[in-house]
């Protein structure tokens, strides 16, 4: 289930500013630098598509990308930010949560988690928050060439006892590196049986 198609649309900084249509879109968010814009990429096949950087806050607005003109791929600034003022972050923080909340179109979001670290407060704290606002939303574990397997398997399961202490049933989750592919196929074809059931 390969994307044979990517264009990049707009890029937005209010919902009003993102495309009319009605097309489904998945969203990717996550910590600064975590890994979305290359997430991106690496499911278009072009490494050119979402700007990446080796410095956390590259992405600064709502990116558009539409596949295979029948639905979008969308490209979001990361939280967490510590170096950037008080003012914008609180403006990335309002504009990450309109289009989370307000966006008609979002159909599930991603939520990357940094697959070397432990759970962070800031990571829970925000996927608690989109519980007490169901929003649907699967997690990507993100950088996994990293890490030897044992590793991975030994955070994975940290990070969903802490999960399980909140929540009933654990999300949707996938493994993903951007460096060898892994996670790929996965997620495409999670996305493709959503739209099919659209
Ligand atoms: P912001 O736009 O700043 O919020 O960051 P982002 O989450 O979009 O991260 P981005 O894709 O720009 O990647 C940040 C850095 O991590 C870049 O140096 C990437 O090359 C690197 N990176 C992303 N994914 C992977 C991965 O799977 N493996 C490895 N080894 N590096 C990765
Ligand atoms: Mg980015």
């Amino acid at each position: 289930m390969d994307i044979k198609q990517v264009e990049f649309c707009v890029s937005s900084s209010k919902i009003s500013q993102c495309p009319k249509d009605r097309r489904a879109e998945y969203a990717f968010i996550g910590r600064s630098n975590v890994g979305k814009s290359s997430l991106i990429n690496l499911l278009a096949n072009n490494k050119k598509l979402a700007h990446t950087s080796g410095k956390p806050g590259k992405t600064q607005l709502i990116n558009h990308f539409l596949v295979d003109q029948e639905w979008y791929l969308v490209d979001l600034p990361g939280y967490g930010y510590a170096k950037v003022s008080k003012t914008s972050r609180h403006k990335f923080q309002k504009m990450i949560e309109d289009y989370i909340l307000e966006r008609e179109n979002l159909v599930n979001l991603f939520v990357l988690i940094d697959s070397r670290i432990p759970p962070q407060k800031i990571d829970l704290e925000f996927i608690e928050w989109l519980g007490e606002n169901e929003v649907p939303f699967s997690m990507v574990f993100t950088k996994i060439d990293k890490l030897k397997n044992n590793q991975l398997n030994k955070n994975l399961k940290v990070y969903n006892k802490t999960l399980l202490e909140a929540w009933a049933q654990l999300p949707m989750q996938f493994s993903t590196s951007a460096e060898t592919g892994a996670g790929k196929a996965e997620i495409l074809s999670y996305i493709h049986q959503i739209n099919q059931q659209l």
